[in-house]
């Protein structure tokens, strides 16, 4: 299934102000490698923030893809603010930067921005993160994670690896972001086939070690027989794991701990037991972003999502590639 670009009269309006921009102070060649000659594209990129080893991984991998593929990248850190890449992207639409990249921090009220960069000819391409928007021209392809399967599989390990009555509590990611929606959809979508795995406590920890830390904190002072922490990332689960230490408990052992990301920090708590599993979801998406904005820009057809290919990890996995593990 491919998405169309535009109407034959958009593609010339967009043609045009790609010619306009190849010449203009914004599109500068951006260094070595790529083969772009002088008409390096300049990509917009506005990133969540750098609340995660994830994110962390994922800034490293676009900002070493773009230089390997000769794109100019101009990079924003919105610092887990809505408002902030509204600002970012509304000054790459100022630039005229050839094409636009994000990471959409919560799924909501994006319409009026897109519109905006739509109405001036610069293609959008989300990664990592959807929009929820009606209009799905108001982007050219979505690259990421499918964060409703990475629920599911996090939930079919409980319902294969417990015995009822099962105590969970849940530490959620960013409230409004898609991966804390979905992988609270996906997971819910599994433990219904067991009555007796019951969520009695939720709460967001923002995707933070911190925030994990201190949502935890308050779950071991408010509720009783907690038998699993399902952390929506590995930070919070490592924030989760620090907090079970300090209430004189051990984790993985007192209390199962299922995470997803699969960082190298995770990756060694799970090979140490402190983690139980696992759910992979891989940030290496630079290359891949690179490769697609070159295709929007040059006006092909891009499929309308790319799903990143994923796994997850037991302890004894974990064990076998913590060693050639890149982040
Ligand atoms: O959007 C991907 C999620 O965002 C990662 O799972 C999490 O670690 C990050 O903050």
């Amino acid at each position: 299934m491919f998405k169309k670009i535009t109407k034959a009269a958009g593609a010339l309006a967009l043609l045009a102000t790609l010619a306009a921009c190849g010449g203009s102070d914004s599109g500068s060649d951006g260094g070595s490698g790529g083969g772009n000659g002088d008409s390096a594209i300049t990509m917009g990129f506005s990133q969540v923030g750098a609340e995660s080893g994830w994110r962390t991984a994922n800034t490293k991998s676009i900002q070493e893809a773009a230089e390997a593929a000769g794109i100019n990248l101009q990079f924003s850190d919105a610092q887990q603010k809505q408002e902030n890449q509204i600002k970012a992207i509304r000054s790459f639409i100022q630039q005229k930067v050839d094409v636009i990249a994000f990471s959409p921090v919560v799924e909501t009220g994006w319409d009026a921005v897109l519109l905006e960069a739509k109405r001036a000819g610069i293609p959008v391409i989300l990664t990592d993160r959807a929009v929820d928007s009606e209009d799905t021209s108001l982007y050219e392809t979505f690259l990421g994670s499918d964060f409703v399967e990475e629920g599911r599989k996090a939930g079919q390990w409980l319902v294969d690896n417990t015995e009822g009555p099962v105590n969970v509590v849940e530490l959620q990611g960013t409230t409004g972001a898609a991966p804390a929606i979905d992988r609270k959809e996906g997971f819910e979508e599994i433990i219904a086939q067991r009555p007796d795995i019951e969520i009695v406590a939720s709460q967001s920890g923002d995707f933070t070690r911190a925030g994990g830390k201190q949502v935890m904190e308050a779950f071991l002072n408010s509720t009783d027989d907690i038998d699993v922490v399902y952390a929506h990332n590995d930070d919070m689960g490592l924030g989760a794991i620090e907090a079970i230490k300090a209430a004189g408990l051990q984790p993985g052992t007192d209390i199962k701990i299922i995470t997803v990301d699969a960082v190298k920090d995770g990756m060694t708590a799970l090979a140490n037991g402190e983690i139980n599993f696992i759910v992979e979801c891989n940030p290496l998406l630079g290359e891949q972003l690179m490769d697609l904005a070159k295709k929007v820009v040059a006006g092909e057809e891009v499929p309308e999502r790319v799903v990143t290919e994923e796994t997850t990890f037991t302890p004894e996995q974990a064990k076998a590639v913590l060693d050639e593990r890149q982040y």
